[in-house]
């Protein structure tokens, strides 16, 4: 049967993965399922500020524009990731001893270079990343220590005018089901939108945890939506105790079909991203000891129950 981006197609939906240029050059396997099953990218690392600005002003845009090549080759839609974001933040950044009005402008003159560069090309911008704690409080950051919560909402403007026809995106993890910090993201949405800030769209990244998805997934996507703003599902996983036997993998498949079936129900919910193409290459198992294969291949690249699961939400036989 069809791949996976021939049968969202038919439906207007994207069906994406996070794409590393590393593997795109040295793989070939990899390079050739990404191509035919994806009608969506969002590059894994190669857009972040510490490849992107190492050090003040000196942006290396080799990796991104690989990414790029690889993505419009292929006729993808590409999510930028990410702009503001408090991890893999250089130390020149993280460290520097800041006024408010330096730190604006280094974040600015960032925004300005990064999404200047791809200006047009950007379906969606991943603006700011991770900006809430799992009590719904505001993360510590350098951004939000010396700027406070506005750097959100500058952020967003600066990007705006950076890139006019990119949609402006926030983006975070479990915010999957209705919680303290999914409710934080709610309340901001309305106060952005209220203040006339853009803001189109809330990204749940998605990493979970075989079996132990939370409810409400598509009551929670639903009132994002009902905001008037787009949603997508934007670094699905779903990762297993180790070694993942048979049964394990086939509670993995129901668990995708969950999350497919709760994007596809609601109008507004535009893509679901898995957050990488092999459980080879997965950062599940560098970050949960004793977790993984989390994917919808395994490592010898064959397609798992898992993907049977979004083979068929997405219409396929
Ligand atoms: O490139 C270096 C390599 O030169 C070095 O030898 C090696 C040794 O550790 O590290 C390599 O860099 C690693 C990089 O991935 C590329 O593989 C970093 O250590 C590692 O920390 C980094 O991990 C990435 C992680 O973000 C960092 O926070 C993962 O690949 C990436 O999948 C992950 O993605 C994040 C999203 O951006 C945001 N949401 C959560 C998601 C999962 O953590």
């Amino acid at each position: 049967d069809s791949p996976l981006r021939v049968h969202a197609e038919e439906q207007g939906f994207e069906i994406g993965a996070a794409l590393a240029v590393n593997h795109l050059n040295n793989d070939s396997q990899y390079r050739a399922i990404a191509a035919r099953e994806f009608n969506a990218a969002t590059p894994e690392n190669e857009m972040k500020w510490d490849t992107t600005e190492p050090s003040r002003g000196n942006f290396q845009f080799g990796p991104a524009d690989q990414f790029m090549d690889f993505a419009q080759a292929n006729d993808m839609t590409v999510r930028g990731h990410t702009l503001v974001w408090h991890s893999q933040l250089p130390p020149w950044v993280e460290d520097g001893n800041w006024t408010q009005s330096e730190l604006r402008t280094v974040m600015y003159d960032h925004i300005d270079a990064v999404a200047g560069r791809y200006r047009g090309e950007i379906a969606y911008w991943d603006v700011a990343n991770e900006i809430f704690l799992e009590d719904g409080s505001w993360r510590p950051s350098v951004f939000y220590n010396t700027l406070g919560s506005g750097f959100v909402a500058d952020a967003l403007r600066r990007t705006a005018q950076a890139d006019p026809n990119a949609e402006l995106w926030l983006n975070d993890y479990n915010i999957e089901g209705i919680n303290a910090k999914s409710n934080a993201y709610y309340e901001l949405a309305q106060d952005l939108l209220a203040q006339g800030v853009p803001l189109d769209g809330i990204g749940i990244q998605g990493h979970l945890i075989n079996g132990q998805l939370p409810s409400g997934i598509q009551q929670n996507i639903q009132r994002f939506a009902d905001l008037g703003l787009k949603v997508a599902i934007t670094e699905l996983d779903v990762r297993i105790q180790m070694p993942a036997d048979q049964s394990e993998l086939a509670q993995q498949a129901r668990d995708y079909t969950t999350v497919m079936n709760a994007c596809l129900a609601v109008d507004g919910c535009v893509a679901v991203t898995v957050w990488g193409v092999s459980d080879q290459y997965s950062w599940v198992p560098d970050v949960f000891q004793g977790y993984g294969a989390p994917l919808l291949y395994n490592s010898n690249y064959q397609a798992k129950p898992a993907y049977d699961a979004v083979h068929t939400a997405l219409g396929g036989d």
